[in-house]
């Protein structure tokens, strides 16, 4: 088959620049060896997150000068609801200004106090919009997703079995609903099968518990099905979504990450007339008006446009090949990596890398510090570090992984940038044995990750 290159041409450039070793190990020491606090210029590759830090095409760009900036009714927004609708099907659109928005609208509607929040696994902040409602969240991802050197092409699915027994013990009255996370973002960028999801949704239906999705990368997993699942290798990508998203009664979504916007988010709702003027009435105190939603015409703008072109297979083919590439580099290079690569992000293995340092003195945060100080590439620990305490002892609980995810942004490097990355880690490798765990010096109750300090442990 013929060699394919990125499906684009660069257009604008903006200058990145590595700055010295001794600026970066001071840099680090600034930071609190927490690279959260790192400043952006001190970066030389970002691979902190793939949320917001894509590039927009020209054509989004153009749309962004089509901004219709009213109050209410923006033609921007009619614009948004047809992408949703031709995409994915859903015939109401509400926008919120990120993922997180759409959580804060929609969560409080439908938990009452104390009933559980089920999910393949929660993303952090999901997690803390499901506690803010009342609700308890729980995970039911595959025990298949903890053993990252053994692939499995759907690492994000749910253990169906094990989440209706939990539904039968507990009762479905005490189920507020089940969330379905597409990608499965903490268990390693891992898609979930189109089965699956499927017999998710027929639990839900069995027991009559809503069934969401959490859609930030919907695009990629659909994309996975293609590629991974029988029966969808002829289907195109859209048809895939469609099928996909008709299990499920609602969605959440961050737009920053599949709809290539640098902001924005959704709400979904595929038909409950109720359920869609109650979300419509709670979005106006809580992110601004239901045709805008915290949101400038022209972000709808972008964001409509982004969410088609997000669909796009030859875009999805480099997309998904650019973070394989790097999987790949890695572990020819001995670096252990969950594996098969999931859709966002690399998530390398620190467990497995730095076997000599304890859960609680974050060996993945470790592995973050060192990739930095090495290269000026700045990673992201999902691990204990970001796991936290235990609400009630105060124990620091342990994560069944500790990870340090190097997160791609979309159309933004370069497999240059890539293999920058990949050198470094496997330099690292080499003396990895070397390493020093961390120890707090300043711990905050909450989100702690984002703003705790640390020190290497002499
Ligand atoms: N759901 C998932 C699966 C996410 O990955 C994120 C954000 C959110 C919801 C919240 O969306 O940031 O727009 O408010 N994930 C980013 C990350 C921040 O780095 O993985 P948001």
């Amino acid at each position: 088959m013929m060699r394919k290159a990125e499906p684009f041409r660069i257009k604008m450039v903006e200058p990145i620049r590595l700055i010295s070793r001794e600026a970066r190990e001071k840099a680090l020491v600034e930071a609190g060896y927490n690279p959260f606090s790192l400043k952006g210029e001190e970066v030389y590759i970002d691979l902190l997150t793939d949320s917001g830090t894509g590039a927009m095409s020209d054509n989004q760009w153009a749309g962004i000068m089509l901004g219709d900036e009213s109050y209410a009714g923006s033609r921007n927004f009619y614009n948004l609801s047809q992408s949703v609708k031709d995409i994915i099907g859903y015939n109401y659109t509400i926008p919120t200004h990120q993922g997180r928005g759409a959580e804060q609208v929609l969560f409080p509607l439908l938990v009452k106090k104390g009933q559980y929040v089920i999910g393949n696994m929660h993303f952090d902040t999901t997690m803390a919009h499901i506690d803010l409602s009342g609700g308890r969240p729980i995970n039911f991802v595959t025990e298949k997703a903890f053993d990252t050197t053994t692939p499995y092409d759907f690492k994000g699915n749910f253990d169906v079995e094990k989440m209706e027994a939990f539904i039968k013990e507990k009762g479905a009255e005490n189920v507020a609903f089940i969330l379905i996370t597409i990608t499965c973002n903490s268990s390693g960028g891992q898609p979930v099968s189109m089965e699956n999801i499927r017999a998710v949704s027929e639990v839900g239906k069995k027991y009559g518990i809503r069934v969401l999705i959490d859609a930030a990368r919907f695009a990629e997993n659909s994309y996975f099905i293609k590629k991974r699942e029988k029966g969808y290798e002829n289907k195109s990508i859209v048809e895939i979504v469609k099928e996909t998203f008709s299990y499920a009664e609602a969605f959440t979504m961050s737009a920053k990450k599949d709809a290539l916007v640098n902001i924005g988010g959704l709400i979904g709702i595929k038909d409950n007339e109720k359920l869609y003027t109650e979300a419509r009435s709670m979005v106006v105190p809580l992110e601004g008006f239901p045709t805008y939603g915290g949101l400038a015409g022209r972000d709808m703008e972008a964001l409509a446009r982004g969410l088609r072109e997000g669909v796009d297979e030859a875009y999805l083919e480099y997309r998904i090949n650019q973070v394989a590439y790097l999987g790949k580099r890695l572990s020819d290079g001995g670096v252990p990596i969950q594996s098969p690569t999931g859709g966002h992000a690399v998530f390398v293995d620190a467990k497995k890398m730095l076997p000599h340092i304890p859960a609680n003195q974050f060996p993945a945060q470790v592995l973050a510090n060192e990739l930095y100080l090495e290269s000026g590439v700045r990673g992201v620990e999902i691990g204990s570090f970001l796991l936290g305490r235990d609400a009630e002892t105060g124990e620091q609980l342990e994560s069944p992984m500790e990870l340090l995810r190097l997160t791609i942004p979309r159309r933004t490097y370069t497999n240059n940038h890539m293999d920058v990355v990949a050198d470094a880690l496997i330099n690292i490798k080499d003396r990895a044995h070397t390493l020093k765990g961390l120890e707090f010096t300043y711990e905050p109750k909450i989100l702690r990750h984002f703003t705790a300090r640390l020190k290497p442990i002499e």
